[in-house]
């Protein structure tokens, strides 16, 4: 069975989930604004829940068409073969969003499509109606400039629900965007990283899973595997084989905050995420001194954990505490505008990415050469 995928992501990780899909050996990968398309087929569909990092889920896109009229909606939506996907005990529900769009109403979309769904599998299974006793099955649409989207979302709870993060701290970063953080710094576990705000240490986990190819899905549960076209025996062969991909190698992961109980989550997620090396202390950043290697931070900033003046004092402290230090490549994330000015360097790079709805900046300073040598090093092991 041929499909066309969607993975949806943060605005700005495009370019990252398009690279991990091309890494996974999918073919036909386009990224649009805050999705990335792909081919793939059944088995594709758990390898991706498995193992993309970056993403928020994988959909199969079902059909896409222009509709102005609720008319064009239903003919667009029971022109799908639903029979292929859905039994006829599926319970299923539809929800999505619509953007510029001559039909506004989400509410009526929803039941039109509803409706839509029902006809066409009333018609295929030779019934006059949908019993609805079965697997849930979730269907989602997006309605941008009239040009509509129809999915099956094979996902379920978001892919940054890894299933470590039991607590997190105060203003934790999205999982996925920690991924892309450390997928931007290339980071591969051959230096230290240190963070020196970890709160929930999830910078240092994401890291981690990058450094050792550990799929972040690996050991957890996805709607999809509920789906009749989806058996289990592809789900146990993708994770199997994401498995087989983990590399067994030391890591040094230095973890700190001002707040004891960060220590205490950081300490406590890593036990969760099964990542080994991570060493956590409880650290004011005015007395943080890092060795060589990669610092990767998300500081506190503004308005919901600290007034601006204080959280620009502190990047001003991680600038002096970082400063002299050689061989130390530094990302640090933050929706802070004057970070540059604060932190008292220009970055070498800067790439704009959403921390959920907040519009942040990733800044990067780094060794252009180092970072070139790690680029061609990577090619040189696929091309093994
Ligand atoms: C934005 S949060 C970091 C969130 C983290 N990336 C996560 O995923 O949970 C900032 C952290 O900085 C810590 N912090 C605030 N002031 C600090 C200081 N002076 N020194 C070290 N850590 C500090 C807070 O306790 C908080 O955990």
């Amino acid at each position: 069975m041929k499909l066309r995928l969607c993975a949806p992501c943060h605005f700005g990780l495009e370019g990252p989930v398009g690279a991990e899909l091309r890494r996974m050996g999918f073919a036909n990968v386009t990224g649009e604004n805050g999705r990335v398309l792909f081919d793939g087929d059944p088995a594709g569909i758990a390898k991706a829940n498995v193992g993309l990092a970056c993403a928020e889920r994988v959909m199969i896109l079902a059909a896409r068409f222009r509709a102005e009229t609720f008319t064009e909606l239903f003919d667009g939506v029971r022109a799908v073969r639903w029979e292929d996907f859905l039994p006829r005990d599926a319970a299923f529900i539809v929800v999505g969003h619509t953007v510029s769009s001559k039909l506004f109403s989400e509410r009526s979309c929803q039941s039109i499509i509803k409706k839509a769904v029902a006809e066409r599998l009333k018609e295929a299974y030779h019934t006059s109606w949908m019993p609805e006793t079965g697997a849930r099955y979730t269907l989602r649409f997006h309605l941008l400039k009239d040009e509509t989207s129809v999915y099956l979302d094979t996902t379920g709870d978001g892919l940054h629900k890894r299933g470590y993060r039991a607590v997190a701290g105060d203003a934790p970063i999205s999982e996925t965007l920690a991924a892309a953080i450390a997928d931007f710094a290339h980071f591969d576990g051959s230096r230290p990283l240190y963070d020196p705000f970890c709160g929930s240490g999830t910078l240092l986990i994401e890291a981690a899973f990058r450094a050792t190819h550990r799929a972040p899905g690996l050991y957890r549960n996805f709607a999809g595997e509920r789906y009749a076209f989806l058996p289990p025996a592809l789900w146990k062969e993708a994770r199997e084989a994401a498995e087989a991909r983990i590399l067994d190698i030391p890591l040094e992961l230095y973890g700190s905050d001002i707040d004891p109980k960060m220590v205490l989550r950081t300490e406590e997620n890593a036990r969760l995420a099964r990542v080994r090396g991570v060493s956590v202390r409880r650290i004011d950043v005015h007395d943080f001194t890092p060795d060589p290697g990669v610092l990767i931070t998300n500081p506190p900033y503004g308005e919901r954990l600290l007034d601006a003046d204080a959280a620009a004092e502190l990047c001003r402290t991680l600038g002096r505490r970082t400063e002299g230090c050689p061989d130390l490549d530094r990302y640090v994330v933050t929706c802070d505008e004057e970070f540059e000015r604060n932190f008292g360097r220009k970055a070498t790079k800067r790439r704009k990415i959403y921390n959920g709805m907040i519009k942040s900046c990733l800044y990067m300073y780094f060794d252009e050469k180092r970072i070139e040598r790690k680029r061609e090093q990577a090619r040189e092991n696929k091309s093994k």
